[in-house]
């Protein structure tokens, strides 16, 4: 039988015998097998982008990063990231400045029922640069989606593991934002330098949620 491709396109090398390996030695790993074309070029194409362009995003592009992001897949609300415990700990709102058909401001994004909720309107992008560390690709992004945690129910679940368990969470969460805005040919970038009591002053975050990270996109 003809040996299948491997990821990167070259004939596959015959099946090796099992290697004997001394303990504590190194073992050569073989090519990767075949991941779906997409998938591959997402993650090879991922790649932090702080310059954007002035042109807005679609309102489906918008829409596809946070369904990669939060995206319900599942009976009983399972989402495309992983959660401890299915708590769910972590809120999504999302930051607009240039986004086809919505209006400039601070929105709730509700995955259940995959919509938006604007809280309040407005450009806040040199002000939400300002509470980023001064960063230039804050202000110049076209949207973002800032990631708050609400420690209740994981605190009664998990105890002291609770903050951590929602900055993995975060975690998972950005990396979907990024392969999806990798796949759409767009920019993006995680931001974790970011100053919580400074944003909880810019927007309108409920007073038992924490800012943990915000994730930005825009035309590259
Ligand atoms: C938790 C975390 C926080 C980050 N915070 C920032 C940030 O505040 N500003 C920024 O420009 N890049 C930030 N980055 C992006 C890193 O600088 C970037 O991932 C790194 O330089 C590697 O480059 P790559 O993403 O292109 O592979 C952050 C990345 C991570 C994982």
């Amino acid at each position: 039988m003809k040996p299948r491709s491997t990821p990167h396109e070259q004939p596959a090398p015959p099946v090796p015998a099992p290697r004997k390996q001394a303990s504590g030695g190194k073992a050569a790993l073989p090519e990767p097998a075949a991941l779906p074309a997409g998938l591959r070029e997402a993650l090879e194409k991922r790649r932090s982008v702080r310059e954007y362009s002035r042109e807005p995003l679609r309102l489906e592009e918008l829409s596809a990063l946070l369904w990669a992001a939060q995206g319900i897949t599942a009976p009983g609300g399972l989402r495309t990231a992983p959660s401890a415990g299915a708590i769910y700990p972590v809120k999504s709102y999302v930051v607009v400045s240039r986004v086809q058909g919505l209006a400039p401001g601070f929105y709730s994004f509700d995955p259940d029922t995959r919509s938006l909720t604007l809280l309040a309107k407005g450009d806040r992008q040199k002000r939400l640069a300002k509470a980023c560390g001064d960063q230039q690709c804050v202000e110049d992004c076209a949207a973002g989606l800032l990631l708050t945690a609400w420690y209740g129910g994981l605190r009664k679940q998990y105890g002291d593991a609770a903050e951590a368990l929602a900055l993995l969470e975060a975690g998972h969460i950005g990396q979907n934002w990024h392969l999806a805005a990798a796949a759409l040919g767009l920019g993006s970038v995680s931001i974790g330098k970011i100053d919580p009591p400074a944003l909880k002053l810019l927007l309108p975050i409920p007073d038992d949620e924490h800012p943990l990270y915000l994730l930005i996109a825009g035309r590259r």
